[in-house]
């Protein structure tokens, strides 16, 4: 499978390095403004392949996305400590009005994988300007808060997080929602099995675990300046679903035609992804609250994706 990344910063780099490193990819190709980044990037990522893998990494300019199978959009500017993902989208939507175009020039069949933040505005900024499938149009959306809910559900239950299958749905952001009520140990809801082992979820543990997702990034960016590792693990984690056909179920971000009552908006709910990009969606079980908070977090979405002219 050839992969494009567009935007050779520390997500889109992180992303090629995670893909290169797992050989999911057989070749990446770098592209940036800063075509010496790229290839700095790009060879210091070669360099990496002959311990695990045997992929191509090269960089070049937007004419050697020509073939891939899924670009990248990771190009734009990132969170700065405290600043919100939604305060980014006039910049980066300035970015994806060039982008975009060149993209589907040299890769009109390319599945388009969106990890430039606000990434569900991203994600109807990049459907509207494609003009492609929905299905083909894909935002990282809450791949990234998904593995930190399971992470920290783990923690306390004290069991891997392979085995506990849970969502966060809507922006991946503040108005997230944690979809505690159908969260599963296995096929024993988390509730139950907390109980079981006599560590239930109280009121405070609730509450640091949803803080713990929701502000992660935050928190991250306070410390080192950025988040990359965990979203670059995420995006590879997606191509690795596409290139293998695998029809696997993962919160990303995509066109969703009605979700709690708000119709053609970009969010996350669980989806499963194969080689065409998104096969099929799940409308999540959701409890009353969950429902409320998610149709104020589509709202939001809805509403300010509305307001971005194309
Ligand atoms: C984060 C960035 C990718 O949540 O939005 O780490």
């Amino acid at each position: 499978m050839k992969v494009g990344v567009v935007g050779a910063g520390m997500v889109g780099s992180s992303a090629a390095f995670a893909l290169a490193l797992l050989g999911i990819a057989s070749e990446i190709t770098l592209v940036d403004r800063n075509s010496d980044l790229a290839v700095a990037q790009a060879e210091d990522i070669a360099h990496a392949v002959p311990f695990h893998s045997h992929t191509i990494v090269q960089a070049a300019g937007y004419d050697g996305l020509s073939g891939a199978d899924v670009v990248i959009l990771a190009a734009g500017v990132s969170q700065k400590p405290g600043e919100t993902r939604l305060a980014l989208l006039e910049r980066n939507a300035e970015v994806f009005r060039q982008v975009v175009a060149e993209v589907l020039k040299a890769a009109p069949d390319a599945i388009l994988l969106i990890a430039t933040n606000p990434v569900d505005i991203m994600t109807d900024i990049t459907f509207r300007l494609s003009g492609l499938p929905a299905s083909r149009v894909i935002g990282s959306g809450t791949i990234l808060d998904s593995a930190r809910f399971r992470s920290l559900l783990g923690r306390h239950l004290g069991i891997s997080p392979q085995s506990v299958h849970a969502h966060v749905l809507g922006e991946h952001g503040d108005s997230e929602v944690l979809a505690w009520s159908s969260a599963q140990a296995g096929s024993t809801p988390v509730a139950s099995f907390a109980a079981q082992i006599g560590k239930p979820f109280t009121d405070e543990v609730i509450a640091a675990i949803d803080n713990g997702v929701r502000n992660a990034a935050y928190k991250i960016i306070n410390g080192k300046g950025s988040t990359y590792y965990g979203i670059g693990a995420g995006l590879a984690r997606i191509v690795k679903a596409i290139a293998g056909d695998r029809r696997e179920l993962l919160s990303v971000s995509a066109m969703t035609r009605d979700i709690v009552g708000v119709t053609d908006v970009a969010l996350s709910i669980p989806r499963v992804i194969g080689s065409a990009g998104i096969v099929t969606e799940l409308i999540p079980e959701l409890n009353e609250a969950e429902a409320e908070a998610l149709n104020r977090s589509a709202t939001l979405l809805k509403t300010t994706a509305t307001a971005v002219q194309i």
